[in-house]
């Protein structure tokens, strides 16, 4: 069995990044949690092209991007040349989904659908065969460190079983408010892969604390 963490870089020292990366390349995390926030999809701006491509300099690990943005598919191939893994966009803001999820496979990236809190898995019944993740938000999505919407529990159990009965190879990942006391939940529910920022990054051993997350998420 597999669980994957991944850090998220939003919640790491901006003026030491080279640090926090060496940090998590030298830890158990999995992957790298990109978030980026164009200030019109979310209420918030975080970082672009530019910052990608410094930290995949340094970066040995997947970059697991999470795009939190308005027209995606202007920047795949952007994405891409940057240095993104895996290419996760929202489905609430996507209006040809299935066109785009193409485009980011094409590109030869895994491709990703993330989903609000307020929208149900359902939405993607006829695209999940297609789906290598999808990533369900367990905070609305903008900010780190708020709390995790305790009803997200019942989506993962409801995309578990949609995944299975689809015969989709798509990964569960979990974003928002991820920590010690709920990643055991999570994980025994279905969710491959954990998203967990302000926890991982408060704390004065970062590398401890996704070596804890693990620990937890296999005690399964
Ligand atoms: C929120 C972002 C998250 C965020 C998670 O919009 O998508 O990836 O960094 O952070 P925590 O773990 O602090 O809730
Ligand atoms: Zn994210």
């Amino acid at each position: 069995m597999f669980k994957i963490i991944a850090p998220s870089l939003l919640s790491a020292d901006f003026a030491n990044l080279q640090k926090d990366i060496e940090m998590i390349n030298n830890s158990e995390a999995d992957w790298f949690h990109i978030d980026v926030m164009d200030g019109v999809f979310v209420p918030n701006i975080s970082f672009g092209m530019p910052v990608i491509k410094a930290i995949k300099k340094h970066a040995k690990k997947t970059l697991d991007v999470h795009l939190m943005i308005v027209e995606p598919d202007r920047y795949i191939s952007d994405f891409k040349k940057v240095g993104a893994d895996i290419l996760t966009v929202h489905y609430e803001a996507c209006t040809h989904l299935h066109r785009t999820i193409q485009a980011i496979k094409a590109e030869g990236m895994k491709a990703g659908v993330s989903l609000n809190p307020h929208t149900p898995v359902s939405v993607l019944e006829h695209i999940i065969a297609d789906l290598d993740l999808v990533l369900i938000m367990s905070v609305n999505p903008g900010f780190g460190g708020q709390s995790f919407i305790e009803t997200t529990y019942t989506k993962i159990t409801q995309l578990k079983k949609m995944i299975s009965e689809s015969n989709s190879k798509a990964l569960i990942e979990v974003d928002g408010g991820v920590f010690d006391k709920n990643i055991n939940q999570l994980s025994r529910a279905g969710v491959d892969a954990f998203v967990a920022g302000n926890f991982v990054f408060s704390n004065e051993n970062p590398s401890a604390v996704i070596s804890l997350l693990k620990s937890k998420a296999l005690e399964i």
